[in-house]
């Protein structure tokens, strides 16, 4: 589907982003990993977070979406019950994580401890995301993986089995191959240590260890002591950083805006947005602080402002990793030169988002450059309208919808409706916030 967004004149209202996609996931997964049934209130709707509840499916957990009674003010919820790990089924047919690098990572950590054969596979994207970085560790830690690409591409067939607790360095500061690793080590016979090279966003660590699991964090290394048992817990998901983003952006660089995002997740290893936005010169504030199940949760203002140009690189990159498509915007419409180094993960991603920005924020008359690593950004304080492509991926698409926003003209954009992976609601809610 194409989409065509027209310049609005102004800005302004409340919007609750959806549900977090990283913190869904884990609700589910982690969950899994434990007989017993649990609810989880205001679970994804987005398409990845579903992929996960059709792989947990196939494993033998019942995962159920109860509507509420007609007229009732609750919100749909998930009801999750799992016969425990030890109890899984080898899955009938092949686990698909589609689009969903957090999928098929972590479900590929879950399965280095189950006896039986799985094989996971994902869409086009995904078959070309690596995943050597999970086969390399799990394989250390005994279990047998085989696939395509000298066994670093899915389709990859796996059978768990006894693992051992291994010491590891982490070859990328990944979330996703932490929790993957973070989960194989609890099944583990022996001490597991992970030594990460930066921090990355650390939901799993803070939801196993709510759970009652032994994981103990000593500056970047984080010791895993398999033993105690899980107990599986509600949780209700607060609103994702990283889909707010887009509205902080639209704020900030749109010049008559006020808009007001309510119950957005701001764990510190999530909120560089914040702190690069600010550094550009965006107003943000938050209101509200609060706690909600071990993660801190605010609601964030923010306002029309003059953007400057700033260098964004080093630890700073993991934790603004998903939100630099948007800010190379940002950059492109501020005053000033913008340098992003050291983001060669991006190249890994839905798609090579350091290539994609940099090719369709151009159709726009941006001035962008891309390095190895990064993307430089001569700001210019204004953008024009044109046709572009999300490249397949769901932070581009929303990225140039945010751009069709402030642009001198229409953008029109190719395969709009991959913003359902992480933002069914997208569109409807960049309408709503048109004052005009
Ligand atoms: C995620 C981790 C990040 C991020 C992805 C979600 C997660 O990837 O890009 O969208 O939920 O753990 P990394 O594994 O590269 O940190």
């Amino acid at each position: 589907m194409n989409r065509s967004v027209l310049p609005a004149g102004e800005l302004s209202g409340t919007l609750s982003p959806p549900a977090d996609k990283s913190v869904s996931h884990r609700a589910a997964i982690l969950n899994s990993l434990a007989a017993g049934s649990v609810t989880v209130h205001n679970y994804s709707e987005g398409a990845d977070c579903r992929s996960t509840l059709e792989c947990l499916r196939l494993l033998g957990v019942t995962a159920e979406v109860v509507n509420p009674a007609e007229g009732s003010e609750e919100e749909p919820k998930l009801v999750l019950t799992s016969p425990g790990l030890e109890n899984f089924n080898e899955p009938e047919t092949v686990l698909d994580a589609q689009n969903s690098g957090t999928t098929m990572r972590f479900i590929m950590g879950l399965l280095g401890s189950t006896p039986f054969l799985s094989v996971v596979t994902g869409d086009r994207s995904l078959r070309a995301r690596p995943m050597g970085r999970v086969v390399q560790p799990l394989r250390l830690m005994g279990a047998q993986v085989m696939g395509r690409g000298s066994d670093s591409l899915a389709p990859l067939a796996i059978r768990g089995g006894d693992l051992n607790g291994i010491e590891y360095t982490m070859p990328v500061a990944s979330a996703q191959l932490k929790s993957a690793l973070l989960m194989a080590a609890l099944f583990a016979n022996g001490e597991t240590v992970l030594l990460q090279p930066a921090l990355s966003r650390d939901h799993t660590e803070r939801m196993l260890r709510a759970m009652g699991a032994d994981v103990v964090e000593d500056g970047l290394a984080l010791v895993v002591r398999p033993g105690p048992k899980l107990t599986p817990m509600d949780i209700t998901v607060s609103g994702d950083i990283s889909s707010a983003a887009f509205w902080l952006v639209a704020g900030a660089v749109h010049p008559n805006a006020r808009i007001r995002l309510s119950n957005v997740g701001v764990n510190p290893s999530r909120t560089g947005v914040l702190d690069v936005l600010r550094d550009m010169g965006a107003s943000v504030t938050e209101q509200n602080a609060r706690m909600e199940g071990g993660e801190p949760v605010a609601d964030l203002m923010v306002e029309s402002s003059e953007l400057r140009g700033v260098e964004i690189g080093g630890d700073m990159i993991p934790i603004v990793q998903d939100e630099v498509p948007v800010l190379a915007l940002a950059a492109a419409l501020a005053r000033g030169t913008t340098t992003i180094r050291d983001a060669q993960e991006l190249r890994y991603k839905e798609s090579d988002r350091l290539h994609a920005t940099a090719t369709e924020l151009t159709k726009l008359g941006a001035k962008i450059s891309e390095l190895p690593d990064g993307l430089v950004i001569e700001g210019s304080g204004a953008l024009q309208g044109g046709a572009c492509d999300s490249h397949g991926d769901h932070r581009l698409a929303m990225t140039l919808g945010i751009a069709g926003l402030v642009t001198r003209e229409a953008v029109d954009i190719a395969d709009a409706d991959v913003v359902d992976i992480s933002y069914p609601g997208f569109w409807g809610d960049l309408d709503s916030l048109r004052g005009d």
